[in-house]
């Protein structure tokens, strides 16, 4: 069989023949010799083809396999070229429907094919490195991968993103979070993780909303509010340096100032609600909008924030009441630099007198949450946890602008084609 060479492997075998193969990126044409720019997924390069009548016929996005020797050439783009002999093409692409200047919409249009684009796959693959640092920082802790369900019966964040689905006789949702399963989970395995989809029915188009994303989530019993913190810094910090090592290319293809990156450090800034409605001037009850998020972060040096003690009406019926003041909440948002919240977690109330209360303050019917309120029946512990927008944190390590730029297919309220 035939052995084919990454492009991203040309330099080893420079003055030798090799085999290349993927799609022409760009064509040029001068007198006798076309230029082809071949790309597959480690790289690009140029080719020169000399009196090679398929480089003339090959299109833009036409898929190719080239034969030809590495030529190491100072000038050209990644310092080699390869000079062609032969070239075959394999499949003759149509003319290529993006080009420059299109409409955002247009490009939603034709998302299967605009995802071939340096910028999303460099994206992507940081991406792919996100997962990859994520399982290896758990599984070196110890900590079980556990996955729950996406039809459920309860709220777990609210019910006006609650996504509901069509299921005969019963009322359904999407999940918005493994939460709720995970808290029972910690019973058998104590330190648990999951990266899943969550959905949310989200109202508003901003910059960090998708109606489908994916999810991170982590819940450890005998854990306390100042631990998590301190184990959510320890993730980011892995994922960081895992991402900085592993993608450097990427990151300089794409433009990324790797500067605040490489100088991150721990502690994070800690923030309480109160102390941040006075760096704002707001009064007590007012949310932060995510424009005020990022602009927060900005002002106060451009370092991740870590936003705590929350109003406990403005956050979620699970959360433990500070025990020092119960007005509100041990939970906490991570804040990063141009993105805004990128975690939520909190410590969970342990006791059934506690949880019960929080029902009836947050008007949840005590009977959808009989198997909840079991799980502080049976040997309860204290447990923290929290959660993740896997693509709000590849926006903040690519620098990419919307979070449309860091899933492949992204899905919102008013698009789920292609
Ligand atoms: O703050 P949230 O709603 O927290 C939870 O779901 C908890 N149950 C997590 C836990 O403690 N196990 O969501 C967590 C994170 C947010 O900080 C955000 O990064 C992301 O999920 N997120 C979204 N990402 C993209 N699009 C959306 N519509 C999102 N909603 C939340």
């Amino acid at each position: 069989m035939q052995s084919f060479t990454p492009i991203s492997e040309i330099p080893k075998h420079t003055g030798k023949s090799i085999s290349l193969r993927g799609w022409v990126y760009r064509k040029r044409e001068q007198k006798e010799i076309v230029f082809l720019v071949l790309r597959d997924a480690s790289g690009t390069v140029q080719v020169a083809c000399k009196n090679i009548p398929e480089a003339a016929a090959a299109t833009i996005e036409s898929s190719i396999e080239i034969f030809g020797e590495v030529k190491e050439d100072k000038r050209a783009p990644g310092g080699f070229e390869i000079s062609a002999s032969k070239i075959k093409i394999i499949g003759l692409a149509e003319r290529f429907l993006i080009g420059k200047d299109l409409s955002e919409e247009f490009l939603r249009d034709v998302r299967h094919l605009w995802i071939r684009s340096q910028k999303l796959s460099q994206i992507f693959k940081v991406r792919s490195a996100v997962f990859q640092a994520i399982r290896e920082f758990y599984t070196s802790r110890g900590f079980y991968e556990v996955q729950s369900p996406s039809f459920t019966a309860n709220a777990v964040e609210g019910g006006s993103t609650l996504f509901e689905v069509k299921f005969p006789g019963k009322k359904v949702f999407l999940s918005q979070s493994w939460q709720l399963y995970a808290e029972a989970m910690i019973f058998s395995l104590e330190k648990i993780f999951t990266i899943a989809p969550s959905f949310r029915a989200e109202k508003s188009r901003t910059i960090r909303h998708l109606a489908e994303y994916w999810h991170h989530e982590m819940e450890a019993a005998w854990m306390g509010f100042d631990e998590l913190l301190k184990f959510e810094e320890d993730l980011i910090l892995f994922v960081v340096n895992y991402v900085l090592k592993n993608c450097g290319k990427e990151l300089k293809e794409l433009g990324r100032d790797t500067e605040e990156l490489k100088n991150l450090r721990a502690p994070f800034m800690r923030m309480t609600y109160e102390k941040m409605l006075k760096e704002t001037g707001k009064k007590w009850g007012d949310d932060i909008t995510d424009a005020e998020e990022r602009e927060l972060v900005k002002k106060l040096g451009g370092a991740p924030i870590f936003l705590t003690h929350f109003p406990r009406d403005m956050k979620a019926f699970y959360m433990r009441p500070d025990p020092k003041n119960p007005k509100v909440v041990l939970a906490a948002d991570l804040l990063l630099p141009g993105v805004g919240e990128t975690t939520g977690g909190s410590e969970r109330i342990e006791n059934v007198k506690d949880l019960l209360d929080s029902l009836k303050i947050f008007k949840l019917n005590k009977k959808d949450y009989e198997w909840y309120i079991d799980l502080r029946r049976y040997g309860s512990v204290p447990h923290s946890g929290f959660g993740l927008g896997i693509e709000r944190l590849v926006m903040w390590l690519t620098g990419a602008q919307h979070i449309f730029d860091t899933i492949p297919f992204p899905r919102t309220m008013d698009r789920v084609y292609p």
